[in-house]
C-alpha cells in the first residue's frame, strides 16, 4: 500500500538514501525548505515506510514567466518522481498525482497544472489520461545540475504545459 503526505524533516536521510538527485545534491533539503516558507507543498509516497517517489505542489504556479503570466493562480506540480524505476506503472505516480489534486482542492483552488517536457511522452499520455488537457502553452524548463567533474550545466528544456479542472462538477 502506498502512503502520500507531506515530508516532515525527519524523512529527508530516508529520501537522500532512497532517491538519488544526481548532479543537486541538496534538492530534497531545497524542496524541504520551500514547503517550510509555505511556496509549496512536498509530498512524498511511501510504501512500507521506504520513500518510493515525490511531487511539489507550487503555489504560486509554473515559475517559468512565460507560463505564469497566463496561469498565475494555477499551482503547479512539480518534479513527479518514482524510484526506483522498477516500481514504476505500478500507480505510485497517479496516487501522487490525486493525493496532489485533493490537497490543492482543498486549498481551495479551482485548478492545477504541470509540465511535460518534449519527448516525455508517456509521461504526457497519463497525464492525459488522467483528466489534464493542453493549453498550447510552450515554456523552457529552466533548471541546473553540477557533473561530477563540478562543472555546473544551466539546462533548458523545451517544455508544454498542462491543466487539470479541479472542480468535480466539471469532469
Ligand atoms: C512519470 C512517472 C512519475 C509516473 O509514475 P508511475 O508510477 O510510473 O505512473 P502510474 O503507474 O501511476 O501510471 C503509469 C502507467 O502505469 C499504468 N498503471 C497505473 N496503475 C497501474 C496498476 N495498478 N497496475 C499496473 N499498471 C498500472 C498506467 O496505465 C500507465 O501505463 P504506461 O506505463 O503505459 O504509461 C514515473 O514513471 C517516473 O518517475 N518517470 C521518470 C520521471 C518522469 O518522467 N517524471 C515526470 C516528469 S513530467
Amino acid at each position: 500500500m502506498v502512503i502520500v503526505r507531506p515530508c516532515r524533516e525527519k524523512d529527508l536521510a530516508l529520501l537522500r538514501a532512497h532517491i538519488p538527485t544526481p548532479g543537486q545534491p541538496d534538492r530534497h533539503a531545497t524542496r524541504f525548505e520551500r514547503q517550510q516558507n509555505g511556496h509549496s507543498t512536498f509530498l512524498i509516497a511511501w510504501m512500507d515506510d521506504l520513500p518510493v517517489g515525490a511531487g511539489e505542489i507550487f503555489w504560486r504556479g509554473c515559475s517559468a514567466p512565460e507560463i505564469n503570466q497566463h496561469y498565475p493562480d494555477c499551482p503547479e506540480l512539480n518534479g513527479l518522481d518514482v524510484w526506483p524505476p522498477e516500481l514504476r506503472s505500478q500507480g505510485i505516480g497517479t496516487t501522487i498525482i490525486a493525493a496532489a489534486e485533493d490537497i490543492t482542492r482543498h486549498h481551495g483552488h479551482h485548478w492545477i497544472g504541470l509540465g511535460v517536457e518534449d519527448g516525455n511522452s508517456r509521461a504526457a499520455a497519463l497525464y492525459l489520461r488522467l483528466g489534464y488537457q493542453e493549453t498550447g502553452r510552450r515554456y523552457l524548463d529552466r533548471y541546473t545540475y553540477t557533473d561530477s567533474d563540478g562543472t555546473r550545466h544551466d539546462i533548458a528544456d523545451p517544455a508544454r504545459f498542462l491543466v487539470k479542472s479541479l472542480d468535480r462538477t466539471a469532469s
